[in-house]
């Protein structure tokens, strides 16, 4: 797939066809998003991928969990709440997904089974976890993280897979941690639902909105 076409056409997919990804197209992915730049090529990541049983298991530890509505305590803090134009995007987001997926505002319980929904990787046959050791948690390491997962979305393109890079899956590190016995000295970062996407989930119609240029883009010289 051509680069500019991939970068314009990837967006987070929340509904898939329950058909496993082969093992070698996984590895082929990652190997090639381990070519994402990283601060000092330092690569502070690594990959736990899941499939199958063991992320039955998963999903449904960490959708107990939502269930049990207990404060959130991902490795990597959640971002305090957020106000002014950042807020009014993340609400305009939760309206659109909500929209399409026909959620009315009030409708508590639709709510509900959408976050466990989320909680259960959208549902995905397949997981990445992006795990990084405890000692490197230095102000850059997001940023390599960040490089490590849009590289991970782009090349998944290319063999016709969709994914959705989610925080919320891990917001209760120790589920994960138990099931698939993580170490204390690895933080778990984030999870990506990936595999082929049903093209007629409603959510999967979404097209996100972007801040046009003018209004963030300061030209000196040129
Ligand atoms: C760090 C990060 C965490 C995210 N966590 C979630 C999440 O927990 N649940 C979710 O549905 N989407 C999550 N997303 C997807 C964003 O909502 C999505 O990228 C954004 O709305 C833009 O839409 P697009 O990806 O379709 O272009 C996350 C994205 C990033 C980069």
């Amino acid at each position: 797939m051509e680069v500019l076409e991939a970068i314009k056409s990837r967006k987070s997919i929340r509904g898939y066809k329950p058909v496993p990804v082969p093992q070698e197209t996984l590895a082929q992915i990652l190997e090639i998003a381990t070519r994402a730049p990283s601060s000092d090529n330092t690569q502070p990541w690594e990959f736990i991928v899941l499939g199958g049983e063991v992320l039955d298991e998963v999903k449904k530890a960490v959708e107990e969990k939502f269930a049990l509505e207990e404060e959130l305590h991902p490795d990597f803090e959640r971002e305090p709440p957020r106000t002014g134009v950042y807020r009014s995007r993340q609400v305009e987001l939760a309206k659109s997904v909500f929209q399409l997926m026909n959620i009315a505002r009030e409708d508590k319980e639709k709510r509900n089974t959408w976050m466990l929904k989320m909680a259960r990787f959208f549902d995905a046959p397949n997981a990445i976890i992006i795990t990084t050791d405890r000692e490197l948690s230095t102000p850059m390491l997001p940023f390599s993280l960040g490089t490590l997962s849009q590289t991970i979305a782009l090349a998944a393109m290319n063999f016709g897979l969709g994914t959705c890079i989610e925080h919320a899956t891990v917001f209760y590190p120790e589920v994960i941690r138990q099931i698939l016995s993580i170490p204390e000295s690895k933080k778990i970062a984030i999870g990506i639902a990936i595999g082929y996407p049903d093209w007629d989930f409603p959510a999967n119609k979404l097209q996100s909105t972007r801040e046009p240029l003018i209004n963030i883009a300061t030209w000196y010289g040129v």
